[in-house]
């Protein structure tokens, strides 16, 4: 990873919930809906299940991991909430999960897909089991749940689907095949089903999203917190606490194998200098998907976000505006008096 390929944004970026993205805005804006979140059982996705709670909703928690934290947390805001055991790659288990839920909380409204994971290994260093598992853990997983969800969502005419990618999926990533590929393969489906949706008139209520959450110090991130730290979302305008500093967090680079960190020192380096970096507050992207959910975010439908960036200012440019310039989408450049021609 070079980091110099990395630009500058000249306006400031979000690094925790701001205006209308703010706790209390959303309070209850999504009241009565269902969501699932997969991968809710920490992390980012423990947050996403908090703040649809917080905005009114339903939460099923879906993860491998004990999500019973996130589910008393969820349950906190007065809105029901079931943890659902399950690895999100088995298409049949998924299936019967989503039939549950469905008994259980009723219709879903909202789906997010956030469960994943990286191995930071380079082709030559990997099987093509283990990198397959995590191109599966990241993208099968967003499938296998479309599928079963949207139907429902196309018969209501109504929904919102956000799914996970990241940074990692609009720029080439040495070793990070399995994770900057699926999370292409994300970008690049959302946008190609929100169209399907769009030739149907169902444009305008059912949504899909892909977002980047920011650089969040996480188990996936290579980041531990310190638990005395407290996080909770009252806190949130004060994340970092002191911009810059290293408080409340513990950088490793356990997500970098030992043998792959003494085949590419340099890259190790990078990568420490890189983990510095994550300073976002999951609770932004969290409220995020709880605005997303609202339906306030309608016109950038079908588009890849950086949650960092201000939802209010990239969507006053306009939707015709956006899809003409081909921003918030994957795009491939040519030299000059070249096109992508037919
Ligand atoms: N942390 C970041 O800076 C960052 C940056 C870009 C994108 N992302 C994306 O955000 C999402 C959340 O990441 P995070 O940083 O909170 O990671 P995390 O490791 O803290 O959380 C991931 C969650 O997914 C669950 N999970 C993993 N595999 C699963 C499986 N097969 N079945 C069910 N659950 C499974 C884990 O148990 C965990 O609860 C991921 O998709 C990640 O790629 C994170």
């Amino acid at each position: 990873m070079d980091l110099g390929q990395f630009g500058i944004s000249a306006v400031p970026l979000h690094n925790s919930p701001y205006g209308p993205l703010l706790p209390e805005h959303l309070a209850g804006s999504n009241k009565g809906k269902v969501a699932i979140v997969k991968g809710a059982a920490q992390g980012i996705g423990k947050k996403i299940a908090e703040a649809l709670a917080n905005s009114g909703a339903n939460v099923a928690i879906v993860d491998l991991k004990d999500g019973s934290e996130t589910k008393t947390a969820c349950e906190s805001f007065n809105v029901k909430a079931a943890c659902y055991s399950c690895d999100v790659t088995d298409v049949e288990r998924m299936r019967t999960v989503v039939e549950d839920i469905e008994k259980v909380l009723g219709p879903i409204d909202i789906l997010v897909k956030n469960a994943g994971m990286n191995r930071g290994r380079p082709i030559c260093m990997d099987t093509f089991e283990g990198y397959w598992r995590c191109f599966e853990v990241n993208y099968k997983s967003v499938m296998n749940c479309i599928f079963a969800v949207l139907p429902g969502m196309r018969e209501r005419k109504s929904g919102t689907i956000i799914s996970m990618a990241s940074r990692a999926g609009t720029h080439d990533c040495p070793l990070a095949l399995g994770y900057t590929d699926s999370k292409t393969a994300i970008i690049r489906a959302t946008a190609s089903i929100q169209g399907e949706l769009e030739m149907d008139g169902l444009g305008e209520t059912i949504q899909m999203f892909s977002l980047h959450p920011g650089g969040v110090p996480t188990a996936l991130g290579s980041c531990k917190y310190i638990l005395t730290r407290s996080y909770n979302y009252p806190m949130v305008n004060q994340w970092p606490p002191v911009p810059g500093s290293e408080e409340g967090l513990q950088y490793q680079s356990a997500g970098f194998p030992a043998d792959v960190a003494q085949r590419y020192p340099e890259a190790e380096k990078t990568m420490k200098q890189f983990l510095t970096y994550l300073r976002t507050d999951p609770g932004l992207c969290a409220m995020t998907c709880a605005y997303l959910a609202t339906g306030r975010g309608k016109q950038l439908r079908g588009m890849y976000l950086d949650v960092r960036q201000d939802i209010g200012r990239v969507a006053a440019r306009g939707r015709s505006a956006l899809q003409k310039a081909g921003l918030y989408s994957l795009k491939m450049d040519f030299i000059e008096d070249y096109a992508n021609e037919v």
